[in-house]
């Protein structure tokens, strides 16, 4: 059985005071982590004080991360300083940072490798345009996304990793991909890992949907066989919405 997990990211939303009421808020009735996983990626400055107010069971992701150990990089963040802070998991290869910020593929699969070197869980995002999808080209676009971001890593690595698929068009746009539609492709990604791995690994590794969840569609996204859970934008910024989701990964 794979374990759910429900991620927010709040991408570059609220203020020190917004987040911290926030946690206060979310922190002391988030469920059991052996239950469901439950984490909040946060821009980089709020993330000391979201760690110091988590309680043991609510959990503290990034949203980016530097591919590089340590150096002359002015404005970034590195996995070894997330970590000492004690950040678990971050996001990795959002379309937003692929469009936005210029990163590749390339990028992409340094960032999943440095993250795992320093023992932060990398939520690794994939996911095509309208017109990919348009041209029928979704899996082609999306088999070569994960191919290269999982380059040189070994099944063990693989498995500490979650895969997010985000379709770019399904991305703050109300428009949510259907549920047959979301499954699919996390299907045809499980097979892509299991072609590049193995079937145990195609088998138990956790792959999220993106892209306008809300609490009135996530439980028909999560009632999907390949659907284990969610990476959630505008949803996450109120706490009463994100524990809906949350409530929804117990059923
Ligand atoms: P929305 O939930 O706002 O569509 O954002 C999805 C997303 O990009 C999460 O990373």
């Amino acid at each position: 059985m794979r374990k759910r997990v429900i991620a927010g990211n709040w991408k570059m939303y609220k203020t020190r005071d917004e987040a911290i009421s926030f946690i206060y808020e979310v922190a002391k009735v988030i469920p059991d982590r052996d239950l469901v996983e439950t984490v909040i990626c946060a821009p980089s400055i709020m993330l000391r004080d979201l760690v110091k107010r988590e309680d043991e069971h609510l959990r503290i992701g990034a949203q980016n991360m530097s591919q590089h150990e340590e150096g002359a990089y002015t404005g970034e963040v590195s996995a070894k300083m997330l970590t000492s802070y004690g950040v678990e998991y971050v996001v990795v290869g959002h379309s937003e940072r692929r469009d936005y910020f210029h990163e590749n593929d390339a990028i992409i699969n340094a960032k999943t490798k440095q993250a795992l070197q320093h023992d932060l869980t990398p939520i690794v995002c994939v996911g095509e345009s309208l017109e990919t999808r348009e041209l029928n080209q979704t899996n082609t676009f999306v088999k070569e996304q994960i191919l290269n971001a999982y380059e040189g890593l070994s099944t063990e690595d693989a498995l500490k990793t979650i895969i997010a698929y985000e379709p770019i068009w399904a991305i703050g746009t109300g428009k949510t991909a259907t549920k047959e539609q979301a499954n699919e492709t996390i299907k045809f990604i499980r097979e892509t890992i299991s072609e590049r791995f193995d079937a145990i690994t195609a088998e138990d590794i956790r792959i999220l949907y993106g892209g306008s969840v809300k609490p009135n569609n996530i439980d028909e996204l999560l009632a999907m066989s390949d659907i284990d859970g969610a990476l959630v934008g505008g949803a996450s910024l109120d706490s009463q919405s994100f524990l809906k989701l949350v409530e929804a990964a117990l059923k």
